[in-house]
């Protein structure tokens, strides 16, 4: 059995887990730990990047010793590290980076340096075992991409955001209208009591050719309509927070479905065509339905990895890893990558 240790710093997890991959047989998580730092940048609004960083210093060794216990497995019986080495916020890289070169080093151990968006493009071939081709839309704090996925280092971005974020535009609405950081499960929490057409909010980017994204429109529309009342009731914060995520879904199920007819003509031959959702902002319960029903109209399958393994995390780190060995593309000279903050 092949087994990776992968490590994750890039953002506000700490995190590390060891996959093993026996011949023939489907991919083993053999543990997944993620300690959350949530709690240290909640004060603030949103992610400190020197607070993150001595966060994972602090935290890594730990969680690493926790991963391979968990595993039942000793540094010596893994076969490389891989880590996270861009893109994110470079502090944290250069701690795992930095951490999984000296563990690789002392132990003589192969090292990978893996980027963070290959690992969230090849999860739902770890945990539903999906054939290439197939299309990628990864909506997170810091992305907002649809990424064709030909092959292991083989991506094509189709889409990306020109402003915002889709989960930084429900951070920003979620502090707007005082609710908790982070906000994308609140802004959800609160729409459940609202009523979604109240705001005629913008659907940006809708019906245009470009393919991209644009969330700064629509936060500027909430911004408006939450300062035009005051004092904000619990049910104009509801109303509000239904009538965002409804604007949201709208625009992204436009460009999601202008994807997925493309992704039809690119591949007329495509038996069971897939769209795979990654990051957080997955979790949202109105955007996965908007996303599941466009997918059953236009034929495709809808694969969403378990919240666990959507939202950041180091089993992606390690399956990234054993897919670049079995694939060959391993880089021989990983020990002098440096950190790539925007890789
Ligand atoms: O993938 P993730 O855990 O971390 C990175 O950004 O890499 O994504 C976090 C983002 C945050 O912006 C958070 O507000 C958003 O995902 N999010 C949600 C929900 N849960 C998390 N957005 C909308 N609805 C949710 N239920
Ligand atoms: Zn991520």
């Amino acid at each position: 059995m092949i087994r990776v240790l992968g490590i994750e710093t890039s953002c506000d997890e700490t995190a590390a887990s060891v996959v093993g991959l026996r011949e023939g047989a489907a991919p083993e998580i053999l543990s997944n730990v993620v300690l959350s730092q949530i709690e240290e940048h909640a004060a603030f609004g949103g992610v400190v990047p020197e607070i993150a960083a001595r966060a994972h210093v602090e935290a890594l060794d730990g969680i690493i010793e926790a991963a391979l216990a968990d595993a039942d497995t000793r540094l010596a019986d893994v076969d490389a590290v891989a880590a996270t080495a861009g893109p994110g916020l470079v502090g944290g890289l250069i701690v795992g980076l930095m951490t999984a070169k000296a563990i690789a080093a002392a132990s003589g151990k192969q090292l990978l340096a893996i980027n963070h968006l290959e690992g969230h493009a090849l999860t739902a071939r770890l945990t539903d075992g999906l054939s290439f081709p197939y299309l990628l839309l990864l909506v997170s704090g810091g992305h907002t991409q649809i990424v064709l996925v030909r092959g292991v280092g083989d991506y094509q971005r189709w889409a990306t955001t020109i402003d915002d974020a889709l989960g930084e535009a429900f951070d920003k609405t979620a502090k707007m209208l005082g609710l908790a950081y982070p906000g994308g499960p609140n802004v959800e929490k609160a729409a459940a009591k609202g009523d979604p057409a109240r705001f005629a909010f913008p659907r940006p980017m809708k019906g245009e050719s470009r393919p991209d994204f644009s969330f700064s429109g629509l936060k500027t529309a909430v911004r408006q309509a939450a300062t035009s009342i005051a004092p904000l009731s619990d049910q104009d914060v509801a109303d509000i927070c239904a009538s965002f995520q409804s604007a949201v879904a709208d625009a992204l199920g436009d460009r999601v479905a202008r994807a997925l007819v493309r992704f039809r003509e690119d591949y007329p031959d495509s038996e069971a065509p897939a769209l795979v959702v990654a990051g957080g902002v997955a979790a949202n319960r109105k955007i996965r339905s908007t996303l599941e029903e466009l997918c059953a109209s236009h034929g495709f399958r809808f694969v969403a990895p378990p919240h666990a393994l959507c939202t950041d995390n180091a089993a992606m780190i390690a399956w990234a890893g054993i897919e670049r060995l079995q694939a060959g593309l391993a880089d021989p000279d990983a020990m002098d990558f440096v950190p790539r903050s925007r890789w």
